[in-house]
């Protein structure tokens, strides 16, 4: 495929993935996953994951993964390209995956002595990225190895860190998130 089609092909099929983050933030509250435990004198996650975030994510990427696969044909006619849609599994798995690979991320930090909304250059813009196509690969492999790629997957790896930036920033200054990361 030609340098657009596979553009379009890795937005395409990060959307799942690139939502649940998002819904977090709009849905965040509540009860902490670590359930304020600590390790070593430090949170285990923070009060930054939640179950109710964690939740409002995963539910959400797999909406969009639902949707998308309802407007793939349309969307293939629009763009001229092959857009594939997503099996259940496959969108769960990205949406749940993003949530564990932030998870995983937070876990990270707090080892590091990063307090809860310290930014961590590369892992804030990649972690939901691993989570995400490792919780596919596990849920639908056959998708997996399919759909993703290497052109896709490179593709993913340099449009992602940008895509993240620029959401962030926006929600950030729209007021809904604390820090611009
Ligand atoms: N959020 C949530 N549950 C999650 C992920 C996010 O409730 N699993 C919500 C929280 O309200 C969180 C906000 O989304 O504060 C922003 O997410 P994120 O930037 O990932 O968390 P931080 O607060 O920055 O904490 P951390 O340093 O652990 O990333
Ligand atoms: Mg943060």
């Amino acid at each position: 495929m030609d340098v657009f089609g596979v553009l379009v092909t890795a937005i395409w099929v990060m959307l799942p993935a690139y939502v649940p983050n998002n819904a977090a933030v709009l849905a965040g509250g509540g009860r902490p996953i670590d359930g304020g435990r600590t390790v070593g004198g430090r949170r285990v996650l923070g009060d930054g994951k939640t179950w109710r975030g964690t939740l409002a994510g995963t539910l959400a990427g797999t909406a969009v993964a639902v949707g998308l696969s309802a407007v793939a044909g349309v969307a293939s006619g629009i763009v001229g390209r092959p857009l594939p849609e997503f099996p259940l599994l496959a969108g769960v798995g990205l949406a749940f995956g993003a949530m564990l690979g932030d998870i995983g991320a937070s876990f990270l930090k707090r080892r590091s002595g990063r307090e809860r909304g310290a930014a961590f250059p590369g892992l804030d813009q990649l972690d939901f990225v691993v989570g995400a196509l490792a919780c596919a690969f596990v849920l639908a492999p056959a998708w997996f190895v399919q759909t993703f790629t290497l052109p896709v997957l490179v593709a993913i790896l340099v449009v992602t860190p940008l895509l993240h930036v620029v959401t962030n920033v926006v929600a950030y200054v729209a007021g809904l998130k604390n820090e611009p990361w």
